[in-house]
This record gives C-alpha cells, sequence and structure tokens, in this order.
C-alpha cells in the first residue's frame, strides 16, 4: 500500500512540473491538495527511496507508530539524492549543524572528510554556504574550516589542482566569496564585480540602505527583547551586514524565545521597508529607485534566522548565493544541491528551495550518511566507470 501511494506521488509531482513548465503551477492537482507547494527541479523516485528507507527504520512493520516526520524527511531525503546523482554539479553546505557542530571548526579528523574530498575528486563544486560572516577577512574562514584546508594542503589527499580550486566559500550568507587557491593554499577573496548580478549590485552597494535595513532590525531586536522581559540576559552584535542577538554568559533562550525573535524581524521590517517605499518623502532620498526604472523600489533582500542558540538578521539570503554560484559557475537547479539544517520557516537554509533542490538534515552524522548514498553513485556514473 505504501508502495502505490508513493506511486501516485510521483505522477503528482510530475503532473505539478508539466503545470509548472506551461505556467500555471497553480493548477495542478498538487497546487490544490497543498497550495503553498512550491517549485520541484527533479522527479523524486519516492517508490524507490521508501524501500530503501523501510529496511532501514521498518516503516511498514511498525503496527503502533505511523510514518513520522523524520521518516518522511529521509525518504524525500534519498529520492532527492537518487534524483540528482546523474547530473550532479554543483554541491553547497550550511556550515554549522550540518558540517560542524555549532560555533564549532571542522576537525581534521571530522568523519566528513574524506566524503568531502570523494565530492572534489568527483569533480562535484563544493561550496560551503554560511551566514557565519567575517567580511574579506580570509583566515577567519580559513581557522573555522582548518581541518578540510589542512587535508588540501597535505599531498595525500590526491586532489588535482583543478578539482582544488572547485572548493568555494560564501560567508554572510551571500556578501563574502571566496574560492580555494591551490597554488597560495589559501582562500582567495573573489570580489563582488566578478560574480554580481546587476539586480544584486543595486542593493549591495547601496551602503545607506544596508544601515538603514539593519538599524530597523536592531530597534526591532531591542524592541522584542523588552516585549519578552529579556533587557540583561541579552546582548546585540552589530557588525557591517549583519546584526545579532546572542544570550548572556549562562544563559540559554529556549527555541519559542528565538523563534519569536525570528518571526518578529522578518514581520516587522518587511512591514517598515514597505512603508518607507512607498512614503513620498523617503522616495527622495534613501528608497529612490536605483535600477532606473520609474517607479521601481527593489526592496533589500534580508534573512532573519533562528540560529539554534542564538537569532541574526543577515543582508541577503542563501538563495541568492546559490543563485550567484550558479550562474558564475554555469551550473542548473537541477544540476545543484544544497545540503542543510534549517529548512523551517524561521531556518536560513529554507530560502535556498526556491532556487536548488535541498537536502534536510539534522546534524553532520546525518550529513555524512546522505553522503554516502550519493558518492557512490557519483562514482558509477563517472566517465571511463564501465561498470
Ligand atoms: P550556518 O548554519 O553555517 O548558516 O551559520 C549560522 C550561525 O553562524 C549562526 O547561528 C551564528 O551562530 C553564526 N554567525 C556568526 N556570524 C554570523 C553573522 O554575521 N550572521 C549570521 N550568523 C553568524
Ligand atoms: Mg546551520
Amino acid at each position: 500500500r505504501y508502495c502505490e501511494i508513493f506511486e501516485r506521488l510521483e505522477e503528482l509531482i510530475l503532473d505539478h512540473m508539466a503545470h509548472h513548465d506551461n505556467g500555471i503551477r497553480e493548477m495542478s492537482r498538487l497546487s490544490q491538495l497543498c497550495p503553498t507547494v512550491g517549485n520541484f527541479f527533479t522527479q523524486l523516485p519516492l517508490r524507490e527511496a521508501f524501500l530503501v528507507q523501510n529496511a532501514k527504520r521498518s516503516i511498514a512493520g511498525r503496527r503502533q507508530v505511523p510514518p513520522s516526520f523524520n521518516d518522511v524527511r529521509w525518504i524525500l531525503n534519498t529520492a532527492q539524492v537518487n534524483a540528482i546523482a546523474p547530473t550532479l554539479q554543483l554541491i553547497t553546505f550550511d556550515g554549522d549543524m550540518t558540517l560542524y557542530s555549532d560555533g564549532a571548526s571542522f576537525a581534521q579528523d571530522s568523519h566528513l572528510l574524506q566524503v568531502l574530498l570523494s565530492l572534489l575528486r568527483n569533480d562535484v563544486t563544493v561550496a560551503i554556504v554560511t551566514a557565519a560572516g567575517y567580511g574579506t577577512d580570509g583566515p577567519k574562514y580559513e581557522a573555522r574550516l582548518s581541518g578540510l584546508l589542512d587535508a588540501f594542503r597535505g599531498g595525500e589527499c590526491g586532489l588535482s589542482k583543478e578539482q582544488l580550486a572547485r572548493f568555494y566559500v560564501f560567508g554572510g550568507e551571500c556578501n563574502y566569496l571566496f574560492q580555494y587557491d591551490p597554488s597560495t593554499r589559501h582562500l582567495r577573496y573573489i570580489v563582488p564585480e566578478m560574480y554580481e548580478t546587476p539586480a544584486v549590485a543595486s542593493w549591495s552597494r547601496n551602503q545607506p540602505r544596508i544601515q538603514w535595513l539593519l538599524d530597523a532590525a536592531q530597534s526591532c531586536i531591542e524592541e522584542v527583547t523588552r516585549e519578552a522581559g529579556l533587557v540583561g540576559r541579552v546582548q546585540i552584535i552589530r557588525k557591517e551586514r549583519a546584526v545579532g542577538l546572542v544570550p548572556a554568559a549562562a544563559v540559554q533562550l529556549t527555541r519559542e524565545q528565538l523563534d519569536e525573535y525570528a518571526l518578529s524581524v522578518q514581520q516587522r521590517v518587511r512591514n517598515a521597508q514597505h512603508a518607507a517605499a512607498t512614503s513620498r518623502r523617503s522616495q527622495t532620498d534613501l528608497f529612490s529607485p536605483t535600477d532606473g526604472v520609474e517607479g521601481s523600489t527593489p526592496l533589500l533582500p534580508f534573512c532573519a534566522f533562528n540560529g539554534g542558540t542564538d537569532v541574526w538578521v543577515d543582508v541577503g539570503s542563501k538563495m541568492i548565493a546559490v543563485e550567484l554560484l550558479q550562474r558564475f559557475l554555469g551550473a542548473k537547479p537541477a544540476a545543484t544541491l544544497h545540503v542543510g539544517d534549517q529548512f523551517l520557516s524561521t531556518g536560513n537554509d529554507f530560502a535556498t528551495r526556491a532556487a536548488c533542490t535541498t537536502v534536510w538534515i539534522t546534524s553532520p552524522e546525518e550529513t555524512g550518511e546522505v553522503l554516502n548514498e550519493l558518492i557512490p553513485q557519483l562514482e558509477q556514473n563517472r566517465p571511463g566507470n564501465t561498470e
């Protein structure tokens, strides 16, 4: 019965993709059943994925416990990995909780080291797309990735210079791009002029607008702090392109408190931007059209999210990072996979769903499991493998 259900779902997804291609996505049966459903960049072999996960998780054999959220998450992950393996060109990873635990660094003995090297060995471009932003200070990013970069530097990794140069880091969501340079053995900062689109450049160079947005976010954070009775128990960190809320020493905020901050900032800053953009007075200065199109005032994209123990508001988003990388590297959405842990509406990986296929993991261990499903398929598909 489960197999029949998953076959039916596969048909619904195919039908939805066809409607999307014809520009009438909202008319599909799947849109009617689930109005918030987005776009699918690949088909999903769900029946086959169910059989794989059923063998591990005893889904059909259970009598008391129905299929859970995690069962479904795993079935979708396996289906997505199987669907993208033949075409995968670019894989992007979140940092915290995906490659290492919160705030930690990539250790030399990480179980993910060999699998990341395997991805590069199979000529896949690997990019870390993280909210953690240290401006253009390459050594700071290098310090967090030291275990991986040390392996690149050691001769035993067996990767060619071309393969090593397929490693990128996007910090501050989409604000600071670096590429590994095998000749200097360091991360090299890439200036935005090399990869920015005119649409992105129209806001990313508008410093007064960025300051306005961060000021609005900061005052919202201060307001929520008062409303939630947290004055004195939290502190605010202001960066060039971000504002963060971190608990004071020995204070732990609950998930609900952190979500309240993230959702409040999302709503209030969005409203404040709309109000400012439509008010006559501000159109004459800060919010005047910047793209030369009369009457249009592009709103500045931002990402307010619950980071697990803290809350951050960053200028830009991971969707923009993935789109910029795709354009820079010539990779299509159906050849791109993002792996992350924050796919709720208060998370910062959520935004990538509009730009590429995704896999939702909850720990670095799960990242390893997913990659161990993917890599044998990449090896099989490699040119020259005749097995
Ligand atoms: P990610 O999971 O790799 O996207 O990293 C998110 C975490 O990075 C946040 O929860 C913060 O603890 C940390 N972080 C450090 N600097 C920044 C910043 O400038 N913006 C957002 N998050 C930051
Ligand atoms: Mg994360």
